[in-house]
């Protein structure tokens, strides 16, 4: 069977660009593969600060992502703290990390530019990345576009190890939904946790309401013929329904048709996040009223992933002599 990694910082609360680009591949593929699917709470320290709000995102994250329909049968599910052995392998593949490789990666740029602080650990964040991928011999790796970049250092940092040290790692396979590019928020801009332009789909009826009539959108009148693929609407709207979805096909029609307004854009959207995630909603609230369980799911998890990366961990430090 495959093996499949992939995390989540929790720096916020999920929100629809995390289904889309993420999410939705770890629950098509528990199906046949072997999941390591994780939190990425030594990451979120890069840019959260306050212990308390950390210690819920994180507890959030691992009810959202069972809400959503991870089933701790098929998948290990784990805090990155629960497995420090990554932070080692970091260091392993930090010392044949040359600097440029860092001083390209986009993200750190654009997180500064945002207003994140520009620690060190921001600045080898794709290490630690590498070092999460490494660490469980993955075959690929289902992420969002805006990873693609991580995932690529993570390859060629294991390259670099291998042909210092001999065939350590495994190189894994990338993977990205073809038909989900990145999906904008309320205000167009790439959805993020921090850009507050999120739409989460467990929000109470109304605010959420309120959010997806806060879509920005052109000023074409109602009669106008619209092109569906420039509509922030419309994109969010197929990523929730699916890109071969009948319903998609049918609100693509009726902006090609023109007579709709964006209005009815909106409120077809709002009620297909409601459909969508009624099942999610009601779990997540169960999910929420029983810690105990939430915690054998971890405590299996961890269990699961400390095996695998102890052993990976350890053929690395024989490699480099140690
Ligand atoms: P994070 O927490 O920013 O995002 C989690 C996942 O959601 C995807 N995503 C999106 N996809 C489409 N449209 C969007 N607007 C959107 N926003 C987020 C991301 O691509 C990602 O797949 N560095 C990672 C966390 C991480 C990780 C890892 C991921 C740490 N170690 C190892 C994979 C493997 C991050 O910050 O993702």
């Amino acid at each position: 069977m495959k093996r499949v990694l992939s995390g989540i910082q929790p720096s916020g609360q999920l929100h629809l660009g995390n289904y889309a680009g993420a999410i939705r591949q770890f629950i098509d593929m528990q199906v046949d593969h072997e999941m390591y699917i994780f939190v990425a709470s030594y990451h979120a320290l890069t840019s959260v600060r306050e212990p308390k709000v950390l210690k819920e995102n994180i507890r959030q994250v691992v009810i959202d992502y069972l809400a959503f329909g991870l089933d701790p049968k098929k998948t290990h599910l784990y805090l990155q703290q629960d497995v420090p052995q990554v932070t080692e392998l970091c260091w392993l593949l930090s010392c044949v990390c040359p600097k440029h490789m860092m001083d390209k990666a986009t993200s750190f740029k654009d997180k500064v530019s945002k207003g994140l602080s520009a620690s060190i650990g921001l600045y080898t964040y794709p290490i630690l990345q590498a070092a999460d991928i490494l660490g469980v011999d993955p075959d690929f790796v289902p992420v969002g576009e805006d990873q693609r970049q991580h995932v690529e250092i993570t390859r060629d940092l294991a390259e670099a190890f291998n042909r210092q040290y001999g065939p350590v790692f495994k190189v894994p396979d990338l993977k990205i939904r073809k038909d989900a590019g990145l999906l904008p928020g309320v205000d167009g801009q790439k959805m993020s946790k921090s850009y507050n332009n999120a739409i989460d789909p467990f929000m109470a009826e109304k605010p959420l309401r309120k959010r997806i009539m806060s879509i920005v959108t052109d000023s074409a009148p109602v009669e106008e013929k619209k092109d569906p693929k420039k509509c922030v609407v419309f994109q969010i709207f197929q990523a929730v329904a699916g890109a071969d979805d009948p319903r998609t096909a049918q609100l693509a029609e009726r902006y090609q048709r023109g007579g709709m307004g964006y209005g009815e854009a909106k409120q077809a959207l709002f009620e297909l996040i409601l459909q969508e995630f009624a099942a999610a909603r009601t779990r997540r609230e169960e999910l929420s009223k029983d810690p105990g369980y939430v915690d054998e799911v971890l405590r299996q998890g961890a269990a699961a992933a400390n095996e695998k990366i102890s052993a990976v961990v350890s053929r690395a430090r024989t490699a480099v002599g140690l």
